[in-house]
């Protein structure tokens, strides 16, 4: 049987690249997202190329229905080695004027989502012995722009809840970790009605010690080795994935 990856908000973005990274290195992909048509083009795409799939629409924040996804996951694709959560949003704007329930709302899909899809994975996970779980976070749960607080909070607190989960976790065979993606461009991984060509200056490439802007595959190629048994000693850690720019100095 075919090893099973989870990924939140597998329609669009880096989502979809990693959706679409898993399923040629033959694992079985189910993902969830609340865009309807992008999730099932995602599949399309698996399909055509002779991946094994499925999609629904889920809302993370959701209890009910994030059970829903991982029960269904386990009818038709019969286990969950791997659960990649993805899925998130922002609402940036000044604290003085941000309403709380846009806050509430960053926290909810950001941060509790990912706890709820992770402890229904690791419960399946544990009975089969084992898996990993792998958190997209953002190099702003370490450094900020004005006016994201409720963005920033809900990384950062990825970043608490990836090495308390490896903690907790750890006897049951399940490794946990995160990756924080710098400037990834995602603007031709939408869905295909709204995919557009990024277009990007010298200046944004340059202040990339690698020389470029991101690409999601950048962040897809880094779970499934974080997936594999070959990152087996690895756990509760953050990857910092951002072309080296969290690491240039900045003299204004
Ligand atoms: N792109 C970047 O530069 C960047 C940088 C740092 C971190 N990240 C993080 O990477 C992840 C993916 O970002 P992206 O840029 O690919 O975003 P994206 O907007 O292109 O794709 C996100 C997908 O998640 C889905 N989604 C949104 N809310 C959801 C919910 N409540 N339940 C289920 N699905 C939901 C959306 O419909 C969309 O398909 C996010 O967690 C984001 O914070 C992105």
């Amino acid at each position: 049987m075919n090893k099973t990856v989870l990924i939140s908000g597998g329609g669009q973005g880096i989502g979809r690249a990693t959706a679409l990274k898993f399923a040629q290195e033959g694992y079985a992909v189910s993902i969830c997202d609340t865009s309807k048509e992008a999730g099932l083009e995602v599949i399309r795409h698996i399909r055509d190329v002779g991946g094994d799939g499925m999609f629904m629409c889920v809302d993370i924040a959701d209890e009910e229905a994030v059970k829903r996804w991982l029960r269904l996951t386990v009818q038709d694709l019969g286990r969950v080695d791997v659960l990649v959560n993805n899925a998130g949003i922002s609402k940036n704007g000044s604290m003085l004027d941000l309403s709380i329930e846009d806050f509430d709302r960053v926290i909810a899909v950001n941060l509790r989502g990912t706890y709820l899809c992770s402890r229904e994975a690791a419960r399946i996970m544990k009975s089969i012995g084992g898996g990993s779980i792998i958190n997209i976070a953002s190099t702003r749960a370490l450094m900020s722009e004005a006016d994201t607080e409720a963005y920033s909070a809900s990384k950062g607190g990825i970043l608490a809840l990836t090495h308390a989960m490896a903690v907790s976790l750890g006897s049951s065979g399940i490794r946990v970790n995160a990756i924080s993606p710098g400037w990834i461009e995602t603007a031709d991984w939408q869905f295909s009605a709204r995919a557009t060509v990024p277009k990007h200056s010298e200046e944004d490439r340059l202040q990339h010690p690698a020389g470029r802007v991101g690409i999601p595959y950048d962040i897809a190629d880094m779970c499934v080795y974080l997936a594999s048994e070959q990152a087996g000693f690895i756990t509760g850690q953050n990857f910092v994935i951002d072309g080296g720019m969290t690491k240039k100095m900045i003299y204004v």
